[in-house]
């Protein structure tokens, strides 16, 4: 059976996995109506992958003897200034998901559930990979910035691709 200390508070991390979800939606939809695809896209994968993990939550309260409570989900901002003020927020976010992954460790570590302790390794590591992930989008961007060198740096690949083929082309 669930420790009650540790049920609750996985349920406090089902609302927040919920929220993540849509706060990144919402940061979608916003992309999409600035015309930006690609961030779109990821941050559309990026809100799938956060329900994922709200789902984990459920069904392991549940398996556990627990029960999972589904909340209702405060309103995620809708505006942004820019793509690299969406990246910063959603670093930001990832790393007060982290610190309330690293909280829930810390109470399995107080009531001794080594079972639950197990189950969240899988979000330890997750965190780092999501934190990381935002830093290098941060970084990228912050090149777009300075002198528009992420895209001299792609510009400077596909013509290389492109002289490589010509190259292959003249020696048939
Ligand atoms: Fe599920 Fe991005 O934390």
């Amino acid at each position: 059976m669930l420790n009650k200390k540790v049920e609750n508070i996985c349920n406090r991390q089902v609302e927040r996995e919920g929220y993540s979800s849509n706060l990144y939606l919402a940061m979608a939809s916003w992309a999409e109506n600035q015309g930006m695809a690609g961030i779109a896209l990821w941050l559309y994968a990026q809100a799938d992958e956060e329900k994922l993990h709200m789902l984990k939550f459920i069904k392991y309260i549940n398996e556990r003897g627990g029960k999972a409570i589904i909340p209702a989900f405060k309103k995620p901002i809708s505006e942004f200034k820019s793509a690299e003020d969406v990246f910063t927020q959603v670093l930001k976010h990832e790393e007060f998901v982290t610190a309330s992954i690293n909280e829930i460790v810390q109470v399995t570590l107080e009531v001794k559930d080594y079972t639950s302790h197990n189950f969240l390794q899988w979000f330890v590591n997750e965190q780092i990979q999501e934190e990381a992930s935002a830093r290098t989008i941060i970084d990228k961007l912050r090149l777009v910035g300075k002198n528009n060198m992420y895209i001299f740096d792609r510009d400077i690949l596909g013509l290389r691709a492109a002289s490589a083929n010509a190259n292959t082309n003249q020696t048939l």
